[in-house]
């Protein structure tokens, strides 16, 4: 039998409180224009003081398995893609392992940044395809607020928290079509954030927040995005009209309407949550696809392209039949 990954659950959690462009135009030069135009944010949401990357992977995975109907016991490998992990170690893969009481799997955390969710979302689809995983919970979960510089413009303008969940399962019919991941570490400076206490750059030591050249990441962005597209539909002998659903990385509203303009969707085929939740980070992805999926948009059958770029330079793709 061939073997294929199938997702049957999504689940999603954003802290309650709400930041608006309004409330940071208080403490930086900004304005709710400015960074609605530029970025098409208008809010965000910021976790609680109580709140951690493993307490709100925990709400979303708890969501993914409810709608699988699955007996969580049943799951083999947690990846959690985080750049804001409780600890250092155990994995936040650990944390949220002992939290939803799973006793035979194995758990471990995957960075990549922003493309964390497509970089978990390939690795559990290559478990899955060669036998060694049945049964696997991917969330993506962030808590930007806390390595944001909020007296940074470019860059406190954009970032909010949350977690997104799905959990895929072995099928013998697509599922996942094909996933994609790549790196190229040469753009280290363009956008990074630093660990204080393991930096060996004494600037980065005190800082310990991120650093952005955001005009020139987003021009990459958007170059990038656009190869991984023709790579995805070439790697499935597939015509972009056959696409039903764009599910973005949500960094920027013009990079999104950039790489659905290359795939010549319209914007309404698109799942843009970046208005009220700003960019999430390794969440974003599953974020937007578990909104579309609950909500309706989304239903069996149809073809998703998801797509993610992020720090790194890394970037990556997941083709879904749902
Ligand atoms: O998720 C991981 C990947 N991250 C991304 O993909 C982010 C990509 N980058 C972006 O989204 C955009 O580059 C930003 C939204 C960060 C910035 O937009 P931009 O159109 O690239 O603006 P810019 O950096 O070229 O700056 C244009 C002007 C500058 O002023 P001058 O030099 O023209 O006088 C900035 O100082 O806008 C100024 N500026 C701001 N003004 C008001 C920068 N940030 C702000 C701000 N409010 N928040």
């Amino acid at each position: 039998m061939i073997r294929y990954s199938r997702v049957v659950g999504t689940g999603g959690y954003l802290p309650e409180e709400v930041r608006t462009n309004e409330q940071i135009s208080e403490t930086v030069d900004t304005s709710d224009s400015w960074i609605y135009e530029r970025t098409g944010i208008k809010s965000r949401r910021i976790a609680g003081a109580h709140e951690s990357a493993a307490s709100m992977a925990e709400i979303a995975a708890r969501q993914a398995i409810e709608a699988a109907g699955c007996d969580p016991q049943t799951i083999d490998l947690i990846i959690v893609a985080t750049g804001t992990p409780d600890l250092v170690y155990p994995s936040t893969g650990c944390l949220l392992q002992q939290r939803l009481g799973i006793k035979n799997a194995v758990a471990f955390d995957v960075q990549a940044a922003c493309s964390g969710s497509i970089f978990a979302l390939s690795i559990a689809d290559q478990y899955i395809k060669s036998g060694a995983a049945k049964t696997v919970l991917v969330v993506g979960s962030e808590i930007c607020s806390r390595i944001v510089d909020w007296t940074d413009r470019g860059t406190c303008i954009l970032f909010g928290d949350g977690a997104g969940a799905l959990l895929l399962s072995v099928t013998n019919e697509p599922g996942v079509l094909s996933t994609h991941i790549h790196s190229d570490g040469d753009f280290k400076d363009l956008l990074y954030c630093p660990l204080p206490q393991t930096s060996v750059n004494k600037n980065e030591q005190e800082a310990g927040y991120i650093s952005m050249r955001g005009n020139e990441v987003f021009k990459v962005a958007v170059n990038t995005l656009g190869r991984i597209v023709d790579e995805t539909l070439e790697a499935n002998n597939m015509d972009r009209s056959e696409i039903d659903w764009l599910v973005p990385h949500q960094a920027n509203i013009r990079i999104i309407a950039a790489t659905a303009k290359k795939l010549k969707m319209s914007m309404k085929q698109v799942v843009v949550t970046l208005e009220t939740q700003g960019n999430t980070s390794s969440a974003s992805v599953l974020l937007a696809f578990n909104e579309a999926v609950r909500d309706g948009r989304i239903k069996r059958g149809q073809v998703v392209l998801l797509e993610a770029f992020g720090a790194g330079f890394t970037w990556g793709s997941a083709l879904i039949k749902y």
